[in-house]
């Protein structure tokens, strides 16, 4: 993974600060107001920036000379209106003015605006310059240097105490999400259900089990969903099993990921295929759920945790599965598979039925899981499903503290009858064309067996094509802060 900067607080005076460019936040509109002038000079700027064009927007960036002061330059970025100032508005901020400088400067340090920042405030704007400093290069064999090394965050000393371990927790989420970017970013022939496995081993502490079932072990486990996809594959499919347990662990939760490697779609071959390379991130459910465990020891979260990474490549090869195939599932519900497309909700099924046998108090799953999440609200949506309000509500309340837009929709009563088989206990894909995403969260409710469980499908947001704000393009390593920050505030 990229080196990430370290993130310093201090409440020196700026004076004393030599850096290699000092950032300073500004709201829409600031730069028309009286009184900014002078508050410019006495940043060492000998030209107000009025003719730059630079007006205060989210995420705009102007860098400026400052001659003569201990920092070289001055880096404005655009915070957007002040009555839309939030915190993700400052995580934001952040990311954008440190992809802005990472390449040029080794030492930067930033102003914070707000005279009296919440701990949320300081939190997200450590987390943007963290996100902010991250690029997916770990197949360039000569990626042009990020010079960034030290990022100075200067504060009220008031806050002083607090705030060195509000950025240590930054660092600790900031890097899981990466985790999980790289993963989602990596080529898929160089990433299948094996190396996932083999990541999954070298990059987990001690603190956490591991244990991997092969194809040999998924067959007598039962685990025919995991099977189905995998079979048109040459390369075999995986389940791997993770485990953190606390001392004395006041609740019980396991999360399910979708680790699709590959998505053609099978036998159902996806059209039209310049579309398909995004789907090498369709395992990116199963990266947020390791990327999750890499954390848990380090936030001393006090929950029991299980994870299931359900771990396949989706290939129509010879030995594939075909439509109206039926599978038999963990928990021994038989399936018509007749769309060989609708493969997430085959190999999650296994990973919930086992889940909902350890009797934990909670499932959580993500996954890439379909078109229709995002056609419905938005590419940088997650959109979440639950059977549980109480669940419901934690997670979206987590979805707010990380600044990942989170959306409830439905799994209407009315629509599981669209899921019976003519000739197995379940169809995968059901009758008729309506409100895909809710769909297949009905399919997947079928094997959870009455525990609360949430389901956040992730078909958005798991991936963007170009940089925005704190995120870099490509994997974004979504749903990995929700969940951290969810299970940082459970409880019991
Ligand atoms: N991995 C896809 C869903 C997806 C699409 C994720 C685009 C990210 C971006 C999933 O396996 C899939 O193919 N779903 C189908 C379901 C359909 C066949 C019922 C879909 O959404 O079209
Ligand atoms: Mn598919
Ligand atoms: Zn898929």
């Amino acid at each position: 993974m990229a080196r990430l900067p370290a993130v310093h607080v201090t409440t020196d005076d700026l004076a004393d600060l030599a850096v290699d460019a000092l950032i300073v936040p500004v709201f829409r509109g600031a730069i028309e107001a009286p009184g900014t002038d002078q508050a410019l000079r006495a940043l060492g700027l000998e030209e107000i920036p009025r003719d730059h064009g630079f007006r205060g927007k989210l995420g705009e960036v102007l860098h400026l000379a400052a001659p003569g002061q201990p920092w070289g330059r001055v880096t404005l970025v655009g915070l957007g209106r002040l009555d839309q100032l939030s915190d993700e508005t400052l995580r934001r901020a952040a990311g954008s003015a440190i992809r802005a400088v990472r390449e040029r400067a080794a030492t930067v340090a930033t102003t914070l605006v707000l005279v009296d920042p919440s701990d949320a405030a300081i939190r997200a704007v450590a987390e943007g310059a963290l996100l902010g400093a991250y690029r997916y290069d770990e197949v360039r064999t000569d990626p042009p240097p990020i010079a960034l090394t030290d990022v100075t965050l200067l504060v009220p000393s008031s806050l002083a105490d607090r705030a060195s371990g509000l950025v240590d927790r930054a660092l600790v989420h900031a890097r899981a999400q990466l985790v999980a970017a790289d993963l989602v970013s990596a080529p898929p022939n160089r990433l299948g259900p094996v190396e996932v496995a083999d990541r999954a081993r070298e990059l987990l502490p001690d603190a956490i089990d591991v244990e991997v079932w092969d194809e040999d072990r998924l067959g007598e486990e039962g685990c025919g969903g995991l099977l189905a996809v995998g079979r048109g594959s040459a390369r075999p499919p995986r389940l791997v099993r993770l485990r953190y347990s606390p001392a004395d662990p006041v609740a019980s939760v396991a999360l399910v990921g979708k680790g699709i490697t590959f998505d053609t779609g099978g036998i159902s071959l996806k059209r039209p295929s310049n579309i398909m390379d995004s789907m090498k991130g369709d395992m990116g459910g199963a990266a947020a759920v390791l990327a999750v465990f890499t954390a848990l020891a380090e936030l001393e979260v006090p929950v029991e945790v299980r994870g299931e990474l359900c771990l396949a490549e989706n290939m129509p090869g010879a030995d594939a599965q075909r439509p109206s195939d039926v599978i038999t599932i963990r928990d021994g519900q038989t399936v018509e598979v007749m769309n060989t497309d609708a493969e997430g909700r085959l190999v999650m099924a296994d990973g919930l039925a086992l889940s909902a046998e350890a009797d934990v108090d909670a499932i959580v799953d993500v996954a890439t899981l379909t078109g229709a999440a995002f056609r419905a609200i938005g590419k940088r949506a997650t959109a979440v499903f639950s059977n549980d309000d109480d669940l419901l509500r934690q997670l979206l309340d987590a979805s707010v503290l990380a600044g990942e837009a989170t959306w409830h929709l439905p799994l209407w009563e009315d629509l599981r009858e669209n899921l019976e088989s003519d000739v197995a206990d379940l169809d995968n894909i059901g009758r008729g064309d309506e409100a895909g995403a809710t769909m297949a969260g009905l399919f997947l409710r079928e094997f959870v067996d009455g525990t609360p469980w949430a389901h956040l499908d992730i078909a958005g947001p798991f991936w963007q094509d170009e940089d925005r704000y704190h995120l870099s393009r490509h994997g974004t390593g979504v749903s990995v802060r929700t969940l951290l920050r969810w299970l940082e505030s459970t409880t019991g």
